[in-house]
């Protein structure tokens, strides 16, 4: 097959890791081109990844024939605009979590897609990550009866871009940008049903100064045949990046901890290079992860989106998951907001961002 040739827009942490991801994959996709707006930055990461095309306007970059997918890893709030635009440019559109802001910007994105004759595959790494896959795999074999409970935790300090925080910017705090992992993680590994009903307990806890958000959630969804999905969501947890699953049915159970329970228990009193993301120090009792990547499920990940253009593969995560998510975002915001829980579905129009659920809980009570 030949190698699907990809644009990616961003230049700093996803950017970096979806080019790593890339090369991971060599067969399979090649980066072509990058686009980032701050100046120089698009130039180094060209020159850094060895791509050919560096742009500063991504418009440029959606004008470049060579180019026949796209992977956005800008902020939250421009996903839905690049989307269109590259929809409208003839591109497949790889977009990161989550993959918009507001519901009708889901289904602009998704209406732009089917028009142009282009994918649009949403960026659940969760959905490859080789551990998760094969608890996956032994919960469709059977081996723990009738799964009845999954859980899904992402913990770490907080974000490393100031946009994140930002509201306007992110949508959200932390369930915005870590619970969206687990709310599409359930819902896969539950079988894709319906959505019933979402409760969600949010609080800002410790970072009250930095952001009108979130920084500590819980949010509990239940899916038509009664099984129920728990998502943990903070920006309030030291120590470096954490993800795990739990897994319960009437015939067994599983655990999965992505980072820690892949990673070398390690002691160092001079410290070291790089231990697992968001880690604050390499002094003292770290938990250094190693193929960082390929545990997450990127390379995996963009090898099936390259496959999925291709024809090979069809898409197990697309703009209809990331709609998905984008609902039961809102349902969860909207909960916390009212306090109970909220049924799906639950579609209220002209919402600017998800956060706005739970601040003005007066605009969820209106759409029940
Ligand atoms: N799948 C994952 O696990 C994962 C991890 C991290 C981030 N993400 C997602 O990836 C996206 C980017 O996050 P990040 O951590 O890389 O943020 P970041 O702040 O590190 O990088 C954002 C990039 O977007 C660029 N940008 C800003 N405005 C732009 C514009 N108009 N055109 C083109 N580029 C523009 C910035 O210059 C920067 O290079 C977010 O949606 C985030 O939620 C996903």
């Amino acid at each position: 097959m030949a190698a699907v040739k990809i644009g990616i827009i961003g230049s700093r942490f996803q950017a970096d890791c979806i080019a790593g991801a890339v090369k991971a994959t060599a067969d399979d996709a090649e980066v072509v081109a990058v686009a980032s707006p701050t100046p120089g930055h698009a130039a180094s990461f060209a020159q850094r990844h060895g791509i050919p095309h560096p742009y500063t306007d991504y418009r440029e970059l959606l004008r470049d024939p060579a180019v026949e997918m796209i992977s956005i890893t800008a902020p939250n709030r421009l996903h839905a605009q690049i989307a269109i635009d590259a929809a409208r440019a003839g591109k497949h559109v790889v977009c990161e979590k989550p993959l918009c802001l507001t519901l009708e910007e889901a289904d602009g994105m998704i209406e732009a897609c089917r028009r142009a004759g282009v994918l649009l595959l949403y960026a659940e790494e969760l959905f490859f990550a080789p551990k998760y896959a094969k608890a996956k795999q032994l919960a469709d074999e059977g081996a723990f009866g009738r799964v009845h409970l999954v859980k899904q935790g992402e913990k770490h300090s907080g974000p490393h871009s100031d946009w994140f925080w930002d509201v306007e910017q992110s949508g959200g705090g932390a369930v915005m940008d870590l619970g969206c992992h687990g709310i599409a993680f359930c819902w896969w590994f539950l079988g894709k049903r319906k959505v019933k009903s979402v409760y969600s307990h949010m609080t800002t806890q410790v970072h009250h100064g930095r952001t009108q958000g979130e920084d500590e959630a819980v949010t509990i969804i239940e899916f038509e045949h009664g099984a129920v999905g728990v998502v943990e969501s903070s920006w309030n947890r030291p120590g470096g990046m954490d993800d795990c699953i739990e897994v319960f049915g009437d015939k067994g159970q599983t655990y999965a901890d992505l980072l820690m329970g892949n990673a070398l228990p390690t002691y160092s009193e001079t410290g070291f290079g790089y231990a697992v993301e968001k880690a604050a120090t390499t002094r003292g009792w770290t938990y250094p992860v190693f193929e960082e990547h390929w545990n997450y499920g990127f390379p995996q990940e963009m090898r099936h989106f390259a496959r999925c253009v291709r024809g090979k593969e069809t898409p197990i995560s697309d703009g209809e998951t990331g709609r998905v998510v984008q609902e039961v975002l809102y349902a969860a915001y909207a909960s916390a907001g009212l306090g109970r829980k909220v049924m799906l579905p639950f579609r209220p129009q002209g919402i600017a961002k998800p956060i706005d659920l739970w601040k003005m809980p007066e605009r969820a009570q209106a759409a029940l």
